[in-house]
């Protein structure tokens, strides 16, 4: 339908994932597991065709209902990652971005350029006061991301949930509209999208 390129050098696209999606989702999430079994448990609710289709149908309705919506990344035509808005609260003028890649995906500037195509819809094409990003204490790549998108670290709630036989200590990251300068501006497809 649409792309929006994440890269000068690379042949890597943001397009919206889909239900349609499910068996390269699946193909997907089979190969990311490892990675993001570290730290969040994403990838496991996708551990079959069905629960592929499930995880998207989920994003579809509540992007209908405007209240998530979830991006594929692709590299030379493989689908190696993804960002998201698990909560998209118009009303109130905030919204929660995740983000995973599996290790093809990793390293190479995707997710945070991703991330910035996602910070550009919430804060300026629809008017979103706030963008905020969780992330436990012990991911350093996760952290960084939210570093290069120029976000503030609020606070650390401890101790705050169980994962992998631990539990994990969360940051609370988060830009305001004022605070967003996109240093790579792009022309992006999301926003021509969403004013049509
Ligand atoms: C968190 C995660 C998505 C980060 O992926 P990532 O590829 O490191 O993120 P970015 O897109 O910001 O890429 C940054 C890396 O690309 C490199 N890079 C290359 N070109 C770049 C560019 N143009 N811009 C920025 N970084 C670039 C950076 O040097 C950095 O690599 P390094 O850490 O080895 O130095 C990934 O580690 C992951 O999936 N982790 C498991 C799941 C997870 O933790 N999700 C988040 C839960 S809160």
């Amino acid at each position: 339908m649409f792309a929006v390129p994440l890269s000068d050098t690379l042949p890597a696209e943001l397009r919206p994932l889909e239900p349609w999606h499910a068996e390269e989702f699946l193909a997907h999430m089979d190969r990311a597991r490892e990675n993001l079994n570290r730290f969040i448990g994403f990838a496991d609710l996708t551990t079959d065709l069905d629960s592929a289709r499930a995880t998207l149908q989920r994003y579809a309705d509540r992007a209908a209902a405007d209240t998530a919506r979830i991006y594929g990344i692709w590299l030379d035509g493989t689908l190696v990652g993804g960002v998201m808005f698990p909560h998209f609260e118009a009303k109130q003028g905030w919204a929660e971005i995740g983000v995973w890649a599996e290790p093809a995906g990793e390293g190479l500037g995707l997710v945070s350029a991703g991330v910035r195509e996602l910070i550009e819809y919430a804060l300026v094409e629809r008017g979103l006061q706030r963008v905020e990003w969780l992330s436990s204490t012990r991911n350093a790549r996760s952290r960084a991301v939210a570093q290069r998108a120029g976000m503030t670290l609020e606070g650390v709630k401890r101790s705050y949930y169980p994962h992998g036989g631990i539990r994990h200590d969360k940051e609370i990251w988060a830009l305001l509209a004022e605070e967003w300068q996109d240093s790579e501006p792009r022309a992006t497809l999301l926003r021509s999208r969403a004013a049509r």
